[in-house]
């Protein structure tokens, strides 16, 4: 299978960026019949297309979008989550800064589905030129009459903001993202079912729909096209339907976005990427740095798709995927990946604030060659404490590749330990070592 190119079709043309070239290449066409449909008629599209949020978490987007009151008796919110923090994830950051209208138009037919006046975009602060890509689009879908006052005529106002993020990973969590919107600590809070969801009491308390990047730059090709043309897309698999876009990193020939129907092997994705440089392939992390790392063999029989890729253990994510020669050092590999989660842990719970700083404890004096004994079953309970105790999702992602990895290259570990020294001769990773 090839790439399929459908939220990625124009990102090569400087014009796609401007208000003239993107309605002259079908923009727009999605929010035209939008407006004159009933908006349940939105929603029920977006449901028959089977999309589900490109986030990370797969949940099927039409539930959201059905989920805010439909009578409406405070503001509504819609959200865009662009805050891209997952390691080895580059998809959202491209999107906006060469579709940026595909974006805006996808988020005005959310407004338009489910009553909201407002919309914001959060964007990650370090994204400069997405977010002056956004500006400039922003402004000219006002000058258009496609944001603002009386959407195309048609009664609805819609106002689009942008604000800008000051970095943090923690802040890509819904709730923590709402709380610094908010101007708070960007902390997580509790959640459903212990607290309303978001589209009942979101930003501000008022119901809030929220959505990653390339979930809103979905809609206009579901409207436009209609969800069951979408849903052909990736029928082949259990439950994944349309196109996903994959970063791909790492040790290949050719590193950079591709967006693939669902259905696709996981081997012609890197074979799209140029294959593997500097040696044979070792290991894939297929979805971004919190997903479970699998072998070469498994990148041989995986198959994209939510459900299929749990068939090798690991997830589909946020769709970054990074690929491993046979010099990495994976030992090294767990210790950087443990570093970023106890420095992006927000400290509000204390299996994810003492546990991440305790596994990289633990990993640095393996890699300095002071390793004892019983570390890997150390580190082993250590994760296991995390996992599914801890405040937010964020605790989760610290321990499954630290448990993925140990899992499936333990030996590599036991090496480390026996002989003080990494069993893989990889330069670039030694450098590395704290
Ligand atoms: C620690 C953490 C970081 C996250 N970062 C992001 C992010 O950068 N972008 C994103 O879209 N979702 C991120 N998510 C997932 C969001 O909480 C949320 O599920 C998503 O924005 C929902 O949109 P979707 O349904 O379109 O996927 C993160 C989750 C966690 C736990
Ligand atoms: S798991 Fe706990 S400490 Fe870690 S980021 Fe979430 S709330 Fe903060």
């Amino acid at each position: 299978m090839a790439e399929y190119k459908l939220l990625l079709k124009h990102s090569d043309k400087p014009e796609f960026r401007t208000f003239s070239g993107y309605v002259a290449n079908g923009g727009y066409e999605g929010l035209k019949k939008a407006v004159e449909m009933e908006r349940q008629g939105v929603i029920d599209e977006v449901k028959a297309s089977g999309l589900r949020g490109r986030g990370g978490a797969g949940f099927p987007s039409w539930i959201k979008w059905n989920g805010l009151p439909k009578e409406k008796k405070a503001p509504h919110y819609v959200l865009c989550n662009a805050d891209e923090g997952e390691p080895g994830t580059f998809k959202d950051k491209m999107l906006m800064e060469t579709c940026p209208f595909q974006l805006i138009e996808g988020m005005t037919i959310a407004g338009y589905a489910v009553q909201a006046e407002k919309g914001f975009i959060y964007i990650r602060g370090e994204f400069i030129d997405a977010a002056k890509s956004l500006r400039r689009a922003i402004d000219e879908a006002y000058a258009n009459g496609y944001l603002g006052k009386n959407v195309l005529g048609k009664g609805f106002d819609f106002d689009l903001y942008l604000h800008l993020g000051a970095g943090s990973y923690e802040c890509g969590e819904e709730s923590a993202l709402m709380s610094s919107l908010m101007g708070e600590r960007g902390m997580p809070r509790l959640k459903f079912p212990h607290a309303p969801l978001p589209t009942v009491s979101g930003v501000w308390e008022k119901p809030t729909l929220i959505n990653n990047v390339e979930t809103y730059s979905c809609a206009p090709h579901i409207v436009a096209r209609g969800g069951e043309w979408y849903a052909s897309l990736g029928a082949s698999t259990k439950n994944s339907r349309g196109t996903k876009i994959f970063s791909v990193s790492g040790h290949v020939n050719n590193p950079g976005n591709f967006e693939i129907e669902f259905g696709t092997p996981l081997k012609e994705l890197l074979a799209m990427a140029g294959g593997v440089k500097g040696g044979a392939l070792k290991a894939c992390i297929p979805g971004g740095s919190s997903m479970p790392i699998i072998t070469a063999e498994e990148v041989d029989r995986a198959i994209i798709g939510y459900e299929e890729m749990q068939e090798v253990k690991s997830m589909v994510g946020s769709g970054g995927c990074m690929f491993f020669n046979e010099h990495t050092d994976i030992v090294m590999l767990a210790w950087r990946t443990a570093l970023f989660y106890a420095n992006e842990s927000c400290g509000k719970c204390t299996p994810c604030r003492e546990g991440t700083k305790w596994m990289l404890q633990i990993l640095e004096r393996i890699i300095e060659g002071k390793g004892k004994p019983g570390d890997i079953d150390l580190l082993k309970d250590v994760a296991g404490q995390i996992e599914g105790r801890s405040f937010c999702a964020l605790g989760d992602a610290a321990a499954w590749p630290v448990q993925g990895m140990i899992r499936q290259f333990r030996h590599e570990f036991e090496y480390y330990i026996e002989h003080g020294k990494s069993m893989v001769t990889s330069e670039r990773a030694m450098a590395l070592r704290p």
